[in-house]
C-alpha cells in the first residue's frame, strides 16, 4: 500500500535550515527562517525567559496535569490585554473569546477552522483573501479546512513598497463580507506595512463592505521595538468596530519558537455571543489537540503578570529589534556607500520587522545560494536576524556580485 502517494516537496522555509546545516563552507549564511540570532549567530534565550524558567523550576507546587481545553486562563487573559490594550472596552465588556493555541500557526488554523464552520458564508464559496505575497503556510492552512485562498494586491515590485491603490481596489471590489487576512504588523515576507493613514482607509473600506479582518500578529514588538506601537492597527480596527479575530504568537517576541505558545482571540458584539463562540472553540480544540501544552504558557504568563519581568521583557525586545535595525543600517551603508551596488536600496532601511524583501529575482536568489552559500527564500526575502557584524560584509559583497551579473 501507499505506492500511489506522491512525493511532496520539502517545506520552502524549513528546507533552508536543513541545507544550511549540511553545508560545510565556513562562510555560509542562513537568512531563511525567521528566527532571531544574536551577534554571534546563536539562538538567544531571552534573559527574562531564563528568569521565568528558573522560578518555574523551583516551584514544587507545579504539576503536569492537563490544562483546561482553552488553555491556561492567566495566560489567555494577559495575552489578550497585551494585544488589545489593558483598558480595551472589548475586554471589559467580555466580548473577546481567547483560546491558547499551538503558537501562531495553531491560532491561524483554529481561526480558519472556526470560520469554515461558523462564518455566514451564505451561498458564496468559502474564500479567504491573502496578500500577494504572504507567508506560504497561509495557503495550506486555509486549504486544509476547505477555504480557498485568493490573492489581493499588496506588494509593488516597481517601488519595492506597498501597492496601496491595488490593495484598496481589492477591498472595494471583493464581494461584501469577504474575509481578508491582514498582517497586523511587520508583514511577512515583505517588511512593508501600511502607514496609520493607510490603515484608516483600509478600516473604512472594510466597514463599508462588511468585510471580516483575520489579523495575523506574529511579530508584535519586532516592527518598532515597542509592544504597544505594534498593536496599533489591531486596537484601531477594534475601536472602529471592524469585525475581526487576532492570531497571536509568542514564538518571535519571547524567543519561544519550539514551545509553541500562542492564542486566538475572536471579538464578538456581545458577551453572550462571545461565550457561545468560546464554547465552540473549545469543542474544536478538544478534537484537535485536547489541551494545549503548559510550559511555554506558564513562562509567558509569568512575564505578562509580573510588572518587573514585563519591564525586563520589553528591554529584551528592544535588544532584538535594535540589533535588527542596526543590521539594516549597516547593510544599506555597505551597499550604497562602500560597494556602490547598482539599484536603489532604501527599502532595506524602510522595511520593518524581521524580514527584508530585497527585490532580487529568483535567479539572483538562487545564485546567492549556489555561489555564495547564502540561504534565503526564492522570493528574495532575507531574515535580517541572520546577519551579524561577522557576516554582513560577506553578505553585502555576495549580493553585490549577483546583482552585477
Ligand atoms: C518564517 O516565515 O520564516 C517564520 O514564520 C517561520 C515559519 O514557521 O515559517
Amino acid at each position: 500500500s501507499w505506492q500511489t502517494v506522491p512525493l511532496a516537496p520539502p517545506d520552502s522555509i524549513f528546507k533552508l535550515t536543513t541545507a544550511y546545516k549540511n553545508d560545510t563552507f565556513d562562510k555560509k549564511v542562513n537568512l531563511g527562517v525567521g528566527a532571531y540570532r544574536d551577534d554571534n549567530n546563536k539562538p538567544w534565550v531571552l534573559p527574562v525567559v531564563k528568569e521565568a524558567k528558573r522560578i518555574l523550576l523551583s516551584d514544587e507546587t507545579l504539576d503536569h496535569e492537563y490544562l483546561p481545553i482553552t488553555g491556561l486562563p492567566e495566560f489567555t487573559s494577559s495575552a489578550a490585554k497585551l494585544i488589545f490594550g489593558p483598558g480595551s472596552p472589548v475586554l471589559a465588556e467580555g466580548r473577546v473569546s481567547s483560546v491558547q493555541t499551538i503558537s501562531g500557526t495553531g491560532a491561524n488554523h483554529l481561526g480558519a477552522l472556526f470560520l469554515s464552520r461558523f462564518y455566514q458564508w451564505g451561498s458564496a464559496e468559502k474564500k479567504v483573501w491573502l496578500s500577494n505575497p504572504t507567508w506560504a503556510n497561509h495557503y495550506a492552512i486555509f486549504r486544509n479546512v476547505g477555504i480557498a485562498p485568493v490573492e489581493y494586491a499588496y506588494y509593488d515590485p516597481k517601488t519595492i513598497g506597498l501597492d496601496f491603490a491595488g490593495f484598496v481596489g481589492a477591498l472595494e471590489n471583493a464581494p461584501e463580507r469577504s474575509v481578508f487576512l491582514l498582517h497586523a504588523c511587520a508583514h511577512n515576507p515583505t517588511g512593508v506595512d501600511p502607514t496609520p493613514e493607510q490603515w484608516a482607509t483600509v478600516a473604512d473600506v472594510m466597514l463599508k463592505k462588511n468585510h471580516y479582518a483575520f489579523l495575523d500578529c506574529a511579530y508584535q514588538g519586532f516592527a518598532s521595538g515597542d509592544l504597544d506601537k505594534d498593536a496599533w492597527a489591531v486596537r484601531f480596527f477594534v475601536e472602529k468596530g471592524v469585525a475581526l479575530l487576532v492570531c497571536q504568537s509568542f514564538a518571535k517576541n519571547a524567543g519561544l519558537y519550539g514551545e509553541r505558545v500562542g492564542a486566538l482571540h475572536i471579538v464578538s458584539t456581545s458577551k453572550e455571543t462571545a461565550d457561545k463562540v468560546k464554547s465552540q472553540l473549545s469543542v474544536l480544540q478538544r478534537s484537535e489537540i485536547s489541551n494545549p501544552p503548559t510550559h511555554g504558557a506558564r513562562i509567558v504568563s509569568m512575564i505578562l503578570n509580573n510588572a518587573s519581568m514585563f519591564e525586563m521583557w520589553k528591554r529584551d525586545i528592544e535588544t532584538m529589534a535594535g540589533r535588527i535595525i542596526a543590521m539594516r543600517k549597516e547593510l544599506f551603508r555597505l551597499l550604497t556607500v562602500e560597494l556602490h551596488t547598482p539599484g536603489n536600496w532604501h527599502h532595506i532601511v524602510e522595511q520593518i520587522g524581521m524580514f527584508s524583501f530585497t527585490g532580487i529575482s529568483p535567479e539572483q536568489s538562487k545564485a546567492l545560494t549556489d555561489e555564495a552559500h547564502v540561504y534565503l527564500t526564492g522570493n528574495g526575502r532575507i531574515s535580517m536576524a541572520g546577519l551579524n557584524t561577522g557576516n554582513i560584509r560577506y553578505f553585502a559583497e555576495s549580493l553585490d556580485r549577483v546583482v552585477r551579473n
